[in-house]
């Protein structure tokens, strides 16, 4: 039998929302279930690759084989990934990160009182165009589009501003894919090339993926 289509390959792969706390109670989050990362990792694994998973706030079991790093924050997410990145060959972003956080974190409660209440919010970095750009970047680096309208045109847009090798677009407008499902559907496009990820269970679709990683990798020597 052949050598399992990611033998020898380390992956760095994210997953799942980030909370960004307002107080000790309350935190800004997303719909990501951290599902289709989680699905990646696994598949990943199974297709011989070392894996190492940086996971937000999920309730999701760890895949066999899988290393886990837990975080909360946007930051603490950098963090993590940054420190993983020396040796891996592949990033694969599938985490929503935040975009915004919340300028400070209070230490108590904050109570009712005014009809209204504003929250300043600061931008995060952006840890996928962070790592294409690093000393360290792995060989290659895919990231994630989550639109719901002109998805090629983003999509690409986003591949070449974050200086991305390979960018997985889902239209997280339609019905039964995307956010909160176990169903996925994919568009995945390169500076030259384009392939498109039928509809099915995440795992399917996370071995198709990782399969024209595979594949996109081999095309690089
Ligand atoms: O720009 P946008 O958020 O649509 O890009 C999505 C891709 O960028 C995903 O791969 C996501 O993991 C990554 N990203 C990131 N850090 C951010 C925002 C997005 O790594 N702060």
């Amino acid at each position: 039998a052949p050598p399992p289509r990611l033998a020898g390959r380390r992956l760095l792969v994210s997953a799942g929302p980030t909370f960004e706390d307002i107080d000790p109670v309350r935190f800004i989050g997303n719909r990501s279930s951290g599902k289709m990362g989680f699905a990646v990792a696994a598949a990943a694994r199974a297709m011989g690759a070392q894996v190492t998973l940086v996971a937000g706030p999920v309730s999701l079991p760890t895949p066999p084989g899988v290393r886990r790093i837990d975080v909360r924050r946007a930051a603490q997410m950098r963090d993590a990934v940054l420190a993983e990145l020396p040796g891996h060959d592949i990033y694969l972003g599938a985490a929503a990160v935040a975009d915004y956080t919340p300028a400070e974190t209070l230490p108590q409660k904050i109570k009712k009182s005014g009809e209204t209440l504003a929250i300043t919010l600061v931008r995060t970095a952006d840890i996928l165009a962070e790592v294409a750009a690093h000393p360290q970047r792995p060989r290659l680096v895919v990231g994630f589009a989550a639109e719901t309208q002109d998805m090629e045109a983003y999509a690409r847009d986003k591949l070449h501003r974050k200086g991305l090798d390979l960018i997985a677009a889902n239209d997280v407008g339609r019905a039964g894919q995307g956010f909160e499902c176990d169903d996925n559907a994919l568009s995945v496009f390169w500076r030259d090339g384009r392939h498109d990820i039928a509809h099915g269970p995440k795992s399917r679709v996370a071995r198709d993926l990782l399969s024209l990683v595979a594949e996109r990798l081999e095309a690089l020597r």
